[in-house]
């Protein structure tokens, strides 16, 4: 309910007005004179301020002016008597929403209210959504401001809330799993563990005993009972890294699970009921392994109830700068008397460099740096590793291709990453991919035909 102030120093039209704006919903506050309503104003909450012009004591003309002072956006509607329509538009000129002369048809006050609440509402969510905007530089531990870290704030609260499903997909070191701790933290389940397991680094049998435990006695070596993850996220969340690498077997003992909520241990027969919110991630393209048929189709659409895709660091360079100052915060020894700056050059490099290992690469450079510039207080190219200072355009290849690499199949799986990654790009418009790549979109065709790339 909106609150509006009325002043006058005569009560009969505090009364009437009162009366009048009270049958239309609002909540009325009144005063008789400037004094109590600038304290009103000031210290309440009112939405509204409709005022008389001529009163003893303060005017309304320096109530108005008070008002604007401390409240400068609540709107201000003067009202006047016949004969001093000058001062009417002196209150105009020093912010006054409108005026009304007395005396006035009451639909003409109703209406004139109305549009100045109106117009005051607009104002206030405007403010409230650059706000929110301008506060939204990270998300708990999550860094960025880019637009699309934006969108997965704003999934991670809404999907926090609910237990469907959710799969976290992107390349490796784009923080998936800052993400699955956030969706866990910020939801009703944030009291109970946040339980994760990595699908891709364990055998099969090792795997499945991680997952639904086993009891004393199911295999050489299992001495003891064991609780498997399942069970230890009860009633919190589980999270299934690289839960593409997770073997076919147990892909279907995965998916009755889910559906279930129930298990046996490995050699056991006592049936465990769980309450386990589950979201795992990937850096495959998931939907390719379901096509291939090295994933479950069924399993895919189980996990995958809400996706959230997270994209390179390249792709959003806007977030580099955030970044890189919050992790020079982070590993800087000297308690951050000084200031810690990159130069110029190093922050050229920094913008030019493709980043293949995302954010974790970033951080892994912006240590070294800190503790390579120490003490002078500035972080250069000499500070960086040898790639950096690079200033050639041509592709170095030391380091991440191995000398014995077979040229031909080196060239074309390298061919095909690029194939690929120009697809995604461009959302799978070949025209556009083959466009970036510099060749026909014939020739890209033939070589998604020889690649198997299908889109
Ligand atoms: N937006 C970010 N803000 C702050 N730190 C981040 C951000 N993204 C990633 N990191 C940091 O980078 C490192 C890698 O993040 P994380 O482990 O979440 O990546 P990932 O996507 O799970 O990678 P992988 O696929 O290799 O498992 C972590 O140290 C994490 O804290
Ligand atoms: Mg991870």
């Amino acid at each position: 309910m909106e609150t509006i102030l009325i002043v006058d120093d005569e009560k009969n039209y505090l009364v009437v007005l009162g009366a009048l704006l009270g049958s239309e919903g609002y909540e009325i506050v009144t005063s008789e004179n400037g004094h109590t309503a600038s304290r009103i104003i000031q210290e309440g909450d009112i939405d509204l301020l409709l005022t008389d012009m001529k009163m003893p004591g303060m005017s309304g003309m320096e109530l108005l002016e008070h008002a604007k002072k401390v409240k400068p956006e609540v709107p201000v509607i003067m009202m006047t008597a016949y004969g001093t329509i000058e001062m009417a538009v002196e209150a105009m000129k020093k912010g006054a929403y409108d005026y009304i002369t007395k005396p006035f048809e009451n639909e003409e006050l109703k209406l004139t209210i109305h549009k100045a609440l109106e117009n005051y509402r607009l104002l206030k969510e405007n403010r409230r959504l650059s706000q929110a905007l301008s506060d939204r530089y990270k998300y708990g531990n999550i860094i960025g401001k880019s637009k699309p870290m934006l969108e997965i704030y704003d999934l991670v609260d809404k999907v926090a809330q609910s237990k469907a499903s959710v799969l976290i997909t992107g390349p490796s070191g784009t923080g998936k799993e800052l993400i699955a701790k956030a969706i866990h933290y910020n939801g009703p389940r944030k009291k109970r563990p946040f339980i994760s397991i990595n699908c891709g680094a364990l055998t099969e049998t090792l795997l499945e005993s991680e997952l639904f435990g086993h009891e004393r006695g199911a295999f050489t070596g299992a001495v003891a009972m064991k609780k498997g993850r399942f069970e230890l996220a009860d009633e919190g969340t589980l999270f299934l890294d690289e839960v593409g690498e997770m073997p076919p077997p147990l892909q279907v003992k995965l998916l009755r699970v889910l559906q279930e909520m129930e298990f046996e241990r490995v050699g056991g027969t006592k049936t465990i009921k769980v309450d386990v919110r589950v979201v795992s991630a990937s850096n495959r393209n998931m939907k390719e392994d379901v096509l291939k048929g090295s994933f479950r189709e069924d399993l895919f659409y189980r996990l995958n109830v809400i996706h959230i895709e997270v994209p390179s660091l390249r792709e959003r360079t806007e977030d580099i700068r955030l970044l890189v100052n919050h992790f020079i915060e982070k590993y800087r020894q000297d308690g951050g008397e000084r200031k810690i700056e990159l130069s110029p050059e190093a922050w050229k490099a920094f913008y030019s460099y493709p980043w293949p290992g995302n954010v974790r690469e970033l951080e892994n450079v912006v240590e070294r740096a800190v503790v390579l510039s120490s003490g002078n207080g500035e972080i250069g190219v000499n500070d960086l590793p040898p790639e950096f200072s690079n200033k050639s355009e041509t592709l170095n290849v030391d380091g991440f291709i191995p000398l014995e690499a077979p040229l031909q199949a080196t060239l074309e799986n390298i061919e095909e990453k690029l194939i690929r990654r120009a697809l995604r790009h461009c959302n799978n418009v070949q025209a556009h991919a083959a466009e970036r790549l510099g060749i026909t979109k014939s020739l890209i065709q033939h070589k998604m035909r020889k690649y198997n790339i299908s889109i």
